[in-house]
């Protein structure tokens, strides 16, 4: 951990999984009710919007009534109390890491509270449901989506992600499968740039082949006892 100044960490599912939010792939995981296809591609909003909303609703609706773990408030320490550099990128889309404290934060496959209007352009807080057909606060128009990356879009803020790991001298990935690119590919990025490279996961990822180090178990447990390792260094 010496000389560690500047770090970048990935998170997905695996961080909120304690907080009672479904993992993606896991057995009786989310994408296991639906298609992947039928609910989180361009294709199949345009095809039924209605369940789209529908799905994205009830989504929107379960993480307000979740709470941080112990994983989240270790890493809003973390951000607190961190000199250097730090980058939490999450692929989570709920808002558990702000909820816990931390403040650098970026969300490359967006955010169950956040709509986006198709025909403006803004992005507005949203908290409700958009089953039916809200109008835009912005421009009144009735063309609010989940701000939320689809299969096939392109994920947010690539280009502050990538200019982050440029900088860093550490790159920490925890629960996430390393199943969906660009974020699974990020720890090859970091390789390349001869940046040190950890794992935090309940299981060996997908990718944990690219690690330097990887420890395996529930998030609650392994991220609370490497921040303190990193704090104390
Ligand atoms: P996955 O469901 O693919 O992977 C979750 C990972 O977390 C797995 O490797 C689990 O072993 C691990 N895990 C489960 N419980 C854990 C725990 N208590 N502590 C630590 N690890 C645990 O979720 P993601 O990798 O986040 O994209 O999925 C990536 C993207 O796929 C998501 O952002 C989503 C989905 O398509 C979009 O919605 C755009």
């Amino acid at each position: 951990m010496a000389g560690i100044r500047n770090i970048v960490i990935l998170t997905g599912a695996g961080v909120s999984a304690e907080s009672g939010i479904d993992t993606f792939r896991s057995e009786g995981g989310l994408w296991e009710q639906h298609r992947v296809e039928d609910v989180a591609t361009p294709e199949a909003f345009a095809r039924d919007p209605d369940l789209v909303l529908r799905f994205y609703d009830m989504r929107r609706a379960a993480i307000q009534t979740k709470q941080p773990n112990a994983a989240h408030l270790a890493l809003a320490k973390l951000d607190r109390e961190w000199k250097g550099d730090l980058l939490i990128v999450t692929q989570n889309v709920d808002d558990l890491h702000e909820r816990a404290g931390a403040k650098r934060v970026l969300h490359m496959h967006g955010e169950h509270l956040s709509v986006w209007c198709t025909a403006c352009d803004a992005r507005s807080r949203w908290t409700g449901p958009l089953i039916d057909r809200p109008a835009c606060p912005e421009c009144g128009k009735t063309a609010l989506r989940p701000d939320i990356v689809w299969f096939g879009e392109t994920p947010y803020e690539m280009d502050a992600i990538y200019a982050a790991l440029e900088q860093a001298d550490l790159f920490v990935s925890i629960g996430t499968s390393g199943a969906v690119y660009p974020a699974a590919g990020l720890v090859r990025e970091a390789r390349q740039a001869g940046i040190a490279t950890l794992e935090l996961n309940l299981e060996p990822s997908q990718g944990t082949r690219w690690f330097d180090e990887a420890r395996h178990g529930p998030a609650t447990e392994v991220v609370p006892a490497w921040v303190e390792e990193v704090l104390l260094r």
